[in-house]
């Protein structure tokens, strides 16, 4: 099968550094009942790499249960947050972490077991030639397990407007199991990043095809959580229908403006 993945954005370059140690940065809120069996699963699925949780100070004790894993095992690190302030400030402050910490690959993963830790080596063969992988739900051999119909739409539609609004040639642009080389994470700008939910995820992407950065689309199996909530809400929602608007006018404005002579 298509081990490597589809290449979905700018030619590989000639040649791509080692890839150096793995961080699986995982954000919670409210995940007691998840967080221990994914943790373990990563720790089996890839033994070498390194785990953060990041957690907004959820109140069932999902920290609590972080620090207890963490000082069992000393590759699982804890990074406590003050309140809930979104997936995107989370991973924000989990990359800040991985890349002060000297970690050569950066892992976005979901607490809830829909992103499957034993899918993560075949990320990682494919990060060797690659700038980004996208694990993708969109893409041939890629699935989804006990969705709803509406949440697929939604995805679906979500992916389909951001593709041709912000002419960003990916499947799944709004997926959440990534792996990225350090020196990718560098290129984006992420100080510049003001998304907080779920747009987090088009923004990141979409950065990388204009940083020219090689992403590639993995197929995945996403399975829908059997324990807890979604966080998904109207206001994430709302929030990723005006930005990617803003972001595919705003760069349709400058394409115009660039082409005006003076
Ligand atoms: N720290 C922190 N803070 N973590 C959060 C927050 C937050 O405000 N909101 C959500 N999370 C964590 C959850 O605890 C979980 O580990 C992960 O982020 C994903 O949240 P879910 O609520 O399970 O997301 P989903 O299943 O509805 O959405 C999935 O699909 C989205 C759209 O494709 C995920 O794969 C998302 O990553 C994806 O963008
Ligand atoms: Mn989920």
């Amino acid at each position: 099968m298509n081990d490597g993945g589809d290449r979905a954005s700018s030619a590989p370059r000639e040649e791509y550094g080692p890839l150096g140690t793995t961080l699986v940065i995982i954000p919670t809120y409210n995940e007691a009942d998840n967080l221990a069996p994914v943790v373990a699963r990563v720790r089996e699925a890839v033994p070498e790499a390194h785990v953060l949780v990041a957690d907004d100070n959820s109140p069932d004790g999902t920290g609590k249960i972080a620090d207890e894993l963490a000082a069992d095992d000393e590759r699982v690190h804890v990074l406590h947050r003050a309140g809930k302030e979104g997936l995107g400030a989370a991973y924000l402050a989990g990359f800040r972490w991985g890349l002060e910490h000297d970690f050569g690959v950066l892992v976005e993963m979901d607490a809830d077991g829909s992103h499957q830790p034993e899918e993560l080596p075949r990320l990682l063969t494919a990060l060797k030639g690659a700038d980004l992988v996208l694990g993708s739900r969109w893409v041939p051999g890629g699935r989804v397990v006990n969705w709803p119909r509406s949440r697929q739409l939604l995805s679906r539609g979500g992916s389909t407007y951001s593709r041709l609004l912000l002419d960003v040639p990916l499947r799944d642009i709004t997926g959440g199991y990534r792996a990225f080389r350090r020196e990718t994470l560098e290129r984006l700008g992420l100080t510049e990043v003001a998304s907080q939910g779920y747009c987090f995820q088009v923004d990141l992407a979409r950065r990388a095809v204009q940083a020219g950065c090689s992403v590639v689309e993995v197929p995945i199996t996403f399975v829908e959580r059997e324990h807890g909530d979604s966080k998904m809400s109207r206001d994430i929602v709302v929030e990723a229908l005006w930005r990617v608007t803003a972001w595919g006018v705003g760069g349709r404005v400058n394409k115009v403006l660039g082409r005006t002579p003076d």
